[in-house]
């Protein structure tokens, strides 16, 4: 399970209250591989957490281009590379079921980049805005 800490506030409420949101995601993902609630329903909580996390990362990234932040191009690699990490391990369910290796990989893929990426990338921009105001 992942859980939210003030810790990894960004600093900017919608984007922290996103942030917990998409933890939420990720622990149904979770909770129903636990639950052992079938390929067919971890697939589709998957597509849940994909479909938010493209309008998350759509939502940060119109905010970034708002306040012209100059490494907008390499988060936005950065959040492409998730969005297809996810996609992988929906194939990778489609095709072989909840196996126990699928939870070792939403541990190391989806809670470890997540933390990772908002710990160091997230905070950055979020220390940028602070440092640039509009107006
Ligand atoms: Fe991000």
């Amino acid at each position: 399970m992942i859980k939210w800490q003030q810790s990894l506030s960004v600093g900017i409420d919608m984007i922290d209250e996103e942030h917990k949101e998409l933890f939420n995601r990720v622990n149904d993902v979770f909770d129903a591989c636990m639950k052992q609630q079938g390929q067919d329903k971890v697939y589709e909580i998957l597509e849940f957490l994909r479909e938010y996390t493209v309008k998350h990362f759509g939502d940060e990234e119109k905010l970034l281009e708002k306040y012209k932040y100059p490494e907008l191009p390499q988060h936005k690699k950065l959040h492409e590379k998730f969005i297809s990490d996810i996609q992988e391990i929906e194939n990778d369910v489609k095709k072989n079921g909840v196996s126990v290796s699928i939870v070792t990989t939403l541990n190391r893929k989806l809670v470890d980049w997540l933390i990772n990426h908002i710990s160091k990338v997230d905070k950055k921009y979020g220390e940028y805005i602070k440092a640039h105001p509009l107006n």
